[in-house]
């Protein structure tokens, strides 16, 4: 199956907010099934359906814990607590990484693939997978949530790549 091509910053499709899922089909488990692809050949550990074009609020992730690629369709969350510092990175912003502090636990809500409705609690990586993925269904990047400083520092280095152009290495869990 082919890959998709992943937008980079610059792409306006990763600014606007996307259209609830409303049809669960073959088309859209298809889609899935390529969004995984293109994941795991990034590699990422988060795809949303944005970074390839598709405004639609789903998003797939594989954290790398055991459990395999998985999708969430019409992600809600339900709550957040606590606190934790990460370094994020993003599929669409290639070569940029930051220490952003985000919520610890954070729980979603969900649809999968069969119309079921999930409720999935994600500690530290997985809770930073589900926040940085619903920002995507918002139009948000993880650069909107920068401090001025990082934000100038940012977009000096994306300048520098020519924006756009995917670099190899330097990322460490691209979301
Ligand atoms: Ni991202």
């Amino acid at each position: 199956m082919a890959t998709h091509q992943i937008r980079v910053f610059g792409d306006p499709v990763l600014k606007r907010p996307a259209a609830p899922v409303t049809e669960v089909d073959g088309a859209l488990a298809k889609l899935v099934d390529a969004m995984f692809e293109t994941m795991y050949e990034a590699p990422g550990v988060g795809l949303a359906a944005p970074q390839v074009g598709v405004q639609r609020r789903f998003f797939v992730y594989d954290i790398g814990d055991g459990e395999g690629p998985q999708v969430m369709l019409n992600p809600q969350v339900v709550a957040a607590s606590g606190e934790w510092l990460y370094e994020e990175g993003c599929l669409s912003l290639p070569g940029l990484a930051f220490e952003m502090v985000r919520p610890k636990l954070v729980t979603v809500q969900a649809q999968d693939l069969d119309g079921n409705e999930v409720v999935i609690e994600g500690d530290e990586l997985l809770g930073r997978v589900f926040l940085h993925e619903i920002d995507h269904l918002d139009g948000v990047l993880m650069l909107d949530r920068l401090d001025k400083a990082q934000r100038k520092q940012a977009m000096r280095e994306l300048r520098e790549q020519g924006m756009g152009v995917l670099t190899p290495g330097g990322r460490k869990h691209a979301l």
